[in-house]
């Protein structure tokens, strides 16, 4: 180990954007070492990380971080300089049904890494050390027809999933400001891209359309959503881990946004072209339902701190990034079908467990 330069946890490692942060960090810095964290729930998947799994810098460890005693063995194996975390219960509808899962991961299992990593760095304070918070945009509740969410907007959880983050949130600003614990925190928008499981809307609708199953678009889909290309998150991420100020918070978004309705029929479209059906076929399938429950009008991010301090921006156009979405799904139905089945997660806790 003491050949490299830094040693990281990334946390939720093998879920949707987790797995692009590692993948991101695992090649470009093979002078760290990344450890993923994460307890493969339905929502991970170390197929994900295939191409990386290999590698020198790697290692996976399939833990709970709201368990302590498991945490504390990490740290005494690994002594991390450092923590991406990502690990969380991250699907709003879920959170209606099982909020206190919610509680549990987001809440507890944050506060559970702040307290060993304050005890751990406590007396080896190092520039190396930063506790890295993945957060989002919902924390900052929902907007009218105008206006974006700035850093300084007040927090106005509205979801037991938002609540949560919010919640952990202040614990890493807590920890920061009580025991001077490096930190970094970032709120993203949403994220669209590869390896996205498909319960949440983009992924839901690709699978629904190639199935020519119905299309359940909450309520009338007036609800409008700021959509960002996973990989120019993790890019956000990289730089904001490099060069973001400790103690400070970034928004993260596309400066994209669609309502939901609009970007279905744009799916469909998309899909009708691919799938080489007659335009206009897709968006038969569009069904409206049932509203979600406290449903949040709008999010809409002003990124531009990240973009006037770090100098970054999204790369890719949202046609083509969907496009390359749509691509990606309908080249890897097998993982629709693994991560859909939860077949592939009892296999790796099999595999895993066995060394
Ligand atoms: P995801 O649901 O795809 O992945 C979550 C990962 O965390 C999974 O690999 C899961 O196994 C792991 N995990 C869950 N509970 C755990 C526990 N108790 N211990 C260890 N590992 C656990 O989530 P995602 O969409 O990739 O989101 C990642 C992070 O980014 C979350 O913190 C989320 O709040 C935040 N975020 C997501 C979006 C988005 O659009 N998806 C936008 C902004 C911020
Ligand atoms: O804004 C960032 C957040 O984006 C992240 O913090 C969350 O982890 C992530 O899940 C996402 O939350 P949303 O609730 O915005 O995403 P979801 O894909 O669940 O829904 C997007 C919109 O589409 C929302 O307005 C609800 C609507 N919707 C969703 C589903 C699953 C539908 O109309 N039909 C559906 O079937």
């Amino acid at each position: 180990m003491d050949k490299y330069q830094k040693i990281i946890a990334i946390t939720g490692g093998a879920g949707f954007i987790g797995s692009h942060v590692l993948r991101l960090f695992v090649n470009k810095y093979p002078e760290y070492f990344i450890v993923n964290v994460d307890a493969l729930t339905y929502a991970g998947n170390l197929e994900n990380l295939r191409d990386i799994e290999s590698k020198p810098n790697y290692a996976f460890e399939h833990a709970d971080i709201c368990d302590e005693n498991k945490i504390e063995e990490l740290f005494a194996k690994y002594n991390f300089d450092a923590f991406i975390h990502l690990a969380a219960e991250s699907h709003v509808d879920r959170s209606i049904t099982d909020p206190l899962a919610f509680v549990r991961t987001n809440v507890l299992g944050t506060g559970i890494l702040l307290n060993a990593c304050r005890k751990h760095w406590k007396d080896k304070a190092s520039d190396k050390n930063l506790f890295y918070h993945v957060s989002t945009d919902e924390v900052y509740g929902s907007l009218g027809e105008t206006g974006f969410f700035t850093e300084e907007t007040p927090y106005d959880p509205r979801s037991p999933y938002s609540a949560s983050k919010a919640s952990s949130d202040h614990l890493v600003m807590a920890y920061h400001h009580t025991y001077d614990l490096p930190v970094v925190l970032s709120n993203c928008s949403n994220n669209y891209g590869s390896h996205h499981f498909p319960e949440k809307l983009i992924p839901l609708m690709i699978n629904n359309i190639k199935h020519n199953k119905p299309l359940p678009v909450y309520g009338k889909g007036e609800n409008v959503r700021d959509w960002l290309w996973v990989e120019d998150h993790a890019r956000a991420i990289d730089l904001i881990f490099h060069k973001g100020r400790r103690g400070e918070k970034y928004n993260i978004g596309g400066f994209n946004e669609w309502k939901n309705i609009d970007l279905v029929h744009l799916l469909c479209n998309i899909m009708d072209e691919k799938l080489g059906r007659e335009k206009g076929t897709s968006a038969k399938l569009i069904t409206h339902v049932k509203d979600r429950m406290g449903h949040d009008l709008r999010y809409a991010i002003d990124a531009s701190k990240l973009n006037n301090e770090l100098g970054w921006k999204p790369s890719l156009q949202f046609e083509e990034g969907l496009g390359k979405t749509v691509d990606w799904y309908l080249q890897n139905e097998a993982w629709v079908n693994h991560v859909t089945s939860g077949q592939y997660q009892q296999y790796y806790s099999e595999q895993y467990n066995k060394r």
